[in-house]
């Protein structure tokens, strides 16, 4: 792996890879905490979401709690940004690593349940539910695959380091 691939050579040609290389000392802990602000922001509302589905803390209607769910999906966005930037900065040290590829995967999933979840009937059926109402369960299973991704993606990102390739270039 001491060659660089096409597909690196292409990112480590881009400003944004030499903007992280040169910046790296400020920059890597500055995204480093941006990531875990909204990596908690995302759990922290997608997730309580989802529990509220699978049945904990039943007396709060799932619409009342859904309500932070673009809390969550700002903090998707700082996820994004901040992931795109650290892969900038090292794309071998990702791409060539397990964790990287199963985060990947997990989130693909993530994506595909949410248009199952917006794209279908389950949304307004979920808006329906009153307080104290058990979910059917197809909204439990989307429900349990979102939170299981999520978890997944946060393990993974977690794991990165422990399955880095050695430096190289
Ligand atoms: C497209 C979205 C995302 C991309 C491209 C991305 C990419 C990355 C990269 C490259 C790292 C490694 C940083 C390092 O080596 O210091 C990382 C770390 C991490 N990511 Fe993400 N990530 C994304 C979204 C998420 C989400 C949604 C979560 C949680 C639900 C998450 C959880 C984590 C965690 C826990 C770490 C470990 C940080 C550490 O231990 O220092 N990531 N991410």
């Amino acid at each position: 792996m001491d060659e660089i691939a096409p597909w690196e050579q292409f990112i480590r040609n881009t400003a944004l890879h030499h903007f992280v290389y040169l910046n790296e000392p400020w920059l890597w802990p500055t995204c480093e905490i941006i990531h875990y602000l909204g990596l908690s922001l995302l759990l922290g509302t997608v997730g309580l979401f989802d529990l509220r589905v699978l049945g904990l803390a039943k007396g709060i209607p799932p619409r009342a709690i859904h309500r932070l769910v673009p809390w969550g999906v700002g903090g998707y966005v700082l996820n994004v940004l901040t992931g795109i930037l650290f892969f900038s900065g090292h794309p071998d040290q990702y791409f060539y690593n397990n964790a990287g590829r199963l985060k990947a995967l997990f989130m693909a999933v993530a994506g595909i349940n949410i248009l199952a979840f917006y794209g279908t009937t389950v949304f307004p059926e979920m808006k329906k539910l009153a307080a104290g109402a058990d979910a059917p369960t197809r909204i439990k299973v989307i429900a349990g695959v979102s939170l299981a991704m999520w978890v997944g993606v946060l393990i993974c990102g977690r794991m990165l380091t422990w399955f880095r390739p050695p430096f190289f270039h």
